[in-house]
């Protein structure tokens, strides 16, 4: 029988390189959709990528005086590099570049162009740059941005339209007919009083002021609106009107566009205008999820430095591990509105979900088992414990699925875990290391390790779309293939005989006040400017496959821009010598190094506690930035960085001039 086709798609990312927890929220849970819909034995196609022309990019690219290619590509291979780190399996990752959307663009324009719903007229009207959105000053909020708050500008050029407004019947009845398109439903009646019942004007769909965009094959001075050609994506990656157009034909419409609630508007109003004006399908749903936020709004990397969370997603699977960061995103955010995010929460649900219950079950069952028989034992008689135990685990995949088709992915890992739950109680009540002690209750302890033992392998398929490594080693600890799948997650796959092993801590519980306080710490000093970014000690690799490379994901992609020999001259370099150093109070990484420069003497703190001991510093000759505004690390007073080479591991070594030459030179 031929596989029902599935098609997935997160929205494409901006290539700021100011990546959050928060991105990572709408491509993991739709990484998990996916592997759902896969392991029902569909044929899923789950597309994500970047959205890289505009005038954002232009811009930023400009004032490090490098293209905007060789602004965005860095940052685009961080991004690939973040999926990757958190087990995001992806069919396509398209970029707006690419050769084959760029072309997809033009015929849709040309299309459109031809059947006179793309006209020539002059706008005038406001701009909001970071949101990359046109309003008329109506529709301004005390000015300015009614999304963002910020500043817009008024511009007037030449453009072309698209007629938006003669849509506006056809969407409100997609509307009344399709009560599933736009979910949840609070997000319809936005839609439909603010924008549709207000009435929709054109839409300025081209730009002639910015450069880097996919010019109009009609008229090639304009280029086109990042939105129209950011939305394309959908039908582009898929070969629509291209020459093999064979995965357009099989996966449009696409059953989800899932995207966060700010970028809802364009997705259920503009997006399905286009595909109206062009003839094609209209998407079956899109899903406008809600925001991880801290202290109550919106979590983002410029308001990173006022408060004490890691939410660097790099730094969290390095210290945590990819199942925890993927557990607690798809765990935690009650599905459709926003949630906070805090260490603190982020922890405890690590740890009484993943340590306590999932951790504590499996590692015990597995224990058990091999002390007491080896490998799997037989199935006795069974009692009321037993069969009721049976029975909820024989129910559990209709309840997860019924909370996945409706994307309840919370609601879904809930019902996993009230089985969790009820099989550490299942211990409780039957004490098998009571049993143990008994030889007479040899039989019973069997019944009940096997019993245990199922819970633990059904549990582990169930989970395989939300945690991508602790499942495999479950299923591999009771000698389970890994390809293990939903035709099995009913009891009686396990066979007596099978082997058992031991499980490694899959998750070891983690002290949260020690915690708490290690990254309360940690983040103070990443946010000091003279310790190296990217230097986070770790907790140790996470458990199951390792993380894979380090990518640079903090970063920021500056690393590629030129700067004159002006800029240069502007750092003052001088060899130094360190006469005294001890270590900083309460700091795992800070030194803190009297040096002498010339006649001077400088206080400098700096992150190498970690690659030199106080005693090795002294006497060292070291190139010292001697021009830098004095600030204050832990309490102490630096003035000035010592320069450092660093290895690909985050090893520091020390620069040292190659000949003897006096404390004081000028270093050029
Ligand atoms: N480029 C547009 C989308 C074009 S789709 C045709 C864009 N990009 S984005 O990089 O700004 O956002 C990508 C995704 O990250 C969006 O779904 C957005 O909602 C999500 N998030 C960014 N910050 C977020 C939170 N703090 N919380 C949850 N998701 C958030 O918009």
């Amino acid at each position: 029988m031929a596989k029902k086709p599935y098609y997935i798609t997160t929205p494409i990312y901006y290539p700021s390189g100011n990546w959050h927890i928060g991105h990572c929220y709408t491509t993991v849970i739709c990484d998990a959709l996916a592997r759902f819909h896969k392991l029902m034995g569909e044929e899923v196609f789950f597309l994500t990528g970047t959205d890289e022309h505009g005038q954002k990019v232009e811009k930023e690219a400009a004032k490090r005086g490098i293209t905007p290619r060789e602004f965005i590509d860095p940052l685009v291979a961080q991004l690939k590099d973040m999926w990757k780190l958190l087990d995001v399996d992806y069919n396509r990752f398209i970029r707006t570049t690419d050769e084959d959307h760029v072309k997809c663009v033009q015929r849709i324009y040309q299309k459109l162009f031809e059947s006179g719903d793309i006209y020539k007229a002059e706008y005038e009207g406001y701009y909001c740059t970071p949101c990359e959105a046109f309003w008329t000053e109506a529709q301004l909020k005390e000015g300015k941005c009614p999304d963002c708050g910020r500043e817009v500008s008024l511009q007037k050029e030449e453009s072309y339209f698209f007629r938006l407004s003669k849509y506006a019947p056809r969407l409100l009845k997609l509307y009344e007919d399709n009560p599933e398109f736009l979910q949840p439903k609070s997000r319809v009646n936005e839609m439909v009083n603010n924008f549709l019942k207000a009435g929709l004007t054109d839409l300025s769909v081209s730009r002639t002021t910015v450069k880097w965009g996919v010019p109009l094959p009609f008229d090639p001075k304009h280029t086109a609106y990042v939105w129209i050609d950011a939305l394309s994506n959908y039908i582009s990656a898929l070969g629509y009107s291209g020459g093999d157009d064979s995965l357009y034909k099989k996966f449009w419409p696409a059953d989800l566009h899932m995207v966060g609630k700010e970028i809802v508007r364009f997705h259920a109003i503009i997006w399905p205008a286009i595909l109206m004006a062009l003839g094609e399908p209209i998407p079956k749903q899109i899903y406008g999820h809600g925001w991880l936020l801290i202290g109550g709004e919106k979590l983002s990397k410029s308001k990173e430095n006022a408060r004490p969370e890691l939410t660097d997603p790099y730094d969290l699977v390095k210290r945590y591990g990819a199942d925890a960061v993927r557990y607690f995103l798809l765990r935690e955010i009650p599905f459709g509105s926003d949630g906070e995010y805090t260490t603190e929460r982020f922890l405890g649900r690590v740890n009484s979900d993943l340590a306590n219950d999932l951790g504590n079950l499996v590692s015990r069952t597995a224990a058990m088992i091999v002390q007491n028989f080896q490998s799997l034992p037989p199935c006795g008689e069974k009692t009321a414990l037993d069969l009721k135990l049976e029975e909820i685990a024989n129910g559990l995949f209709a309840k997860v699925k019924d909370a996945m088709d409706r994307l309840n992915a919370p609601e879904a890992l809930e019902h996993i875990f009230a089985l969790v739950g009820r099989a550490n109680k299942y211990i409780d009540e039957t004490t098998p290391w009571l049993l143990a002690k008994d030889p007479a209750q040899k039989d019973r302890l069997g019944t009940v390790l096997y019993h245990l033992a199922e819970v633990c392998r059904i549990c582990a398929v169930l989970l395989k779309p939300f945690l991508t490594r602790a499942t495999s080693l479950i299923l591999k600890s009771f000698s389970c293939p890994e390809e293990m799948g939903f035709e099995s997650v009913s009891f009686g796959y396990l066979k007596a005989g099978a082997k058992v092993e031991k499980l490694p801590p899959i998750f070891p519980r983690i002290d949260m006040k020690k915690e708490l306080a290690e990254v309360e710490k940690l983040v103070k000093e990443r946010h000091t400017p003279s310790v190296p970014a990217g230097q986070l000690p770790l907790k140790g690799e996470p458990s199951g496959k390792s993380a894979g490379p380090a990518p640079s994901v903090i970063s920021s992609g500056a690393e590629k821009s030129q700067i004159t020999i002006d800029d240069f001259a502007k750092v003052e370099l001088k060899i130094g010598e360190v006469i005294a150093c001890e270590k900083v109070n309460k700091s795992e990484k800070l030194l803190h190094e009297t040096v002498k420069v010339g006649e001077e003497t400088r206080s400098v703190v700096s992150g190498i506690a970690k690659f030199y001991t106080p005693e090795e510093m002294v006497g060292k000759k070291v190139v010292l930035v001697t021009n830098l505004k004095p600030v204050k690390l832990c309490g102490v007073l630096s003035e000035g960085m010592i320069l450092c080479a660093e290895d690909e591991a985050g090893n520091l070594t020390l620069l040292s001039p190659e000949r003897a030459v006096a404390s004081g030179a000028k270093v050029r």
